[in-house]
């Protein structure tokens, strides 16, 4: 392990100019497996290189799917087809990936595979259960430890056992393990979704021709996946992860005089929650350049600085926004009035206890937060620059991207930048992060 990297964030001045983010991680992830398991060659533009990701190909690549790039820097996958997996040799290094873990259980439930999955301290935390409990009654079965976490081994299961499963938590990582399961398992698979989550796995089965449908029945979406599904390889682009320009777009907002855009980033409803509370909040967000691309809404954003004020946050709306959450703590910190977030409690188990350590945080910075078991209340400056209790707050960002992030964000609206003691898990997900920032105007020391 690498020594950690400190940097202190702050702005001297508006934001401006052009910023490009990378591709989505959920489809990059999602492209990179149904593209393993098509028939044939696929290629994918604008994949997301990052930790996060790279873990899923090399877990794809020991279980026998060939994967590089062409001189064009688009990924090439030659797929091994529905069922075709082979046994790897050693553990899956999951690293950081909980996206990776939860998909990759999913599809290996199913497949005559035995195998070790481990991943970094962060990732050793978080629960593995949720996914277990399903893929238990398709017939895979686990060697873990009663907390039910990493390292696991699972045992697939050929041929496993269709079920209808109501999603007992809001999360696409368990809706997804389950239909990555359900295609190689015969008759069709249903998960019932109480709370609408992303719903890129949905789209891009469809787009590689497995037969899925979704239907809507009492304000819950049932899905159905056909098993023993023929996969066909596609050409994919992947478009700019919305919760990668959530951080650009809190830092134009809080930092007077900005005036930004943000290219080609997905605009799916599963996932721009955050634009609507800012928009409830009162910023100034718009789309232009409208499209559609491979199957996803994209759109280009203009951001300017906003005088903010504080509102309650539906619950209804997190698992449309759930990773959004740490900068929008950050936005709230900055608002006129009180903003209050309930319903939260998922945040707990993610790359570190997020209600936690941006509660921790933001006192740092002089912000009045309460915290609850479920959310976070917090009173903003009214536009004020954040102060905190030394000239310089150093915060510690537990091997949390998005936590490292959200506070490099709150440094360019605060007096004298914020410090973050490690800078090193922003490359999980947003490696371009530090160099878009200081293109934007903000300075890096
Ligand atoms: C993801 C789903 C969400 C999200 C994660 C990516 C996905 O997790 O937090 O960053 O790609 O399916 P949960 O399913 O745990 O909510």
């Amino acid at each position: 392990m690498s020594e950690p990297i400190p940097r202190t964030f702050m702005a001297q001045g508006p934001l401006r100019g052009h910023a490009r983010v990378p591709g989505d991680k959920s489809i990059s992830h999602r492209a990179l497996i149904l593209s393993a398991m098509a028939t044939g060659e696929s290629r994918i533009e604008g994949l997301l290189d990052s930790e996060d990701v790279i873990a899923t190909v090399a877990a794809l690549w020991s279980m026998g799917a060939q994967i590089g790039q062409d001189s064009n820097g688009n990924w090439v996958v030659n797929g091994v087809g529905v069922g075709g997996l082979l046994q790897p040799e050693t553990a899956l290094d999951m690293g950081n990936s909980g996206t990776s873990t939860r998909l990759l259980m999913g599809l290996v439930a199913s497949h005559a595979i035995s195998t070790t999955f481990i991943g970094d301290p962060s990732l050793s935390r978080r629960p593995m259960g949720r996914v277990i409990e399903p893929l238990s009654k398709m017939g895979a079965s686990f060697s873990v430890t009663p907390e039910d976490r990493l390292p696991l081994m699972v045992h697939g299961r050929v041929p496993a056992v269709p079920i209808e499963y109501r999603l007992p938590v809001a999360s696409a990582q368990v809706k997804s393990a389950i239909m990555l399961a359900a295609l190689n398992t015969p008759g069709v698979s249903r998960v019932i979704e109480p709370e609408r989550t992303r719903d890129h796995s949905e789209r891009m089965l469809k787009g590689f021709g497995a037969e899925v449908t979704v239907e809507e029945v009492d304000g819950e979406r049932i899905i159905s996946v056909t098993g023993e599904a023929a996969l066909q390889p596609q050409l994919m682009s992947v478009p700019g992860d919305p919760s990668s320009a959530a951080f650009p777009m809190v830092a134009a907002l809080i930092v007077p005089g900005s005036d930004i855009w943000i290219r080609h980033v997905g605009v799916n409803e599963t996932r721009i929650g955050l634009i609507e509370v800012l928009r409830d909040m009162g910023a100034d967000i718009s789309y232009a350049n409208e499209r559609e691309i491979g199957g996803e809404p994209v759109a280009d954003i203009h951001v300017q600085h906003s005088a903010l004020k504080g509102i309650e946050v539906p619950p209804e709306i997190a698992p449309r926004m759930i990773d959004e959450f740490p900068v929008l703590f950050v936005a709230a910190a900055m608002a006129e009035g009180k903003t209050v977030c309930t319903g939260l409690s998922e945040l707990r188990h993610k790359e570190s206890d997020r209600l936690a350590v941006m509660a921790k945080g933001l006192a740092q910075l002089g912000v009045p937060v309460e915290e609850s078991d479920d959310g976070l209340t917090i009173t903003g400056s009214g536009g004020e620059q954040l102060r905190g209790d030394y000239a310089t707050p150093v915060i510690a960002a537990e091997l949390d991207h998005r936590i490292a992030m959200s506070f490099a964000v709150a440094g360019l609206a605060s007096q004298h930048g914020v410090r973050i003691d490690d800078i090193r898990p922003i490359a999980t997900s947003f490696p371009s992060f530090p160099p878009m920032l200081e293109d934007l105007g903000a300075t890096l020391q």
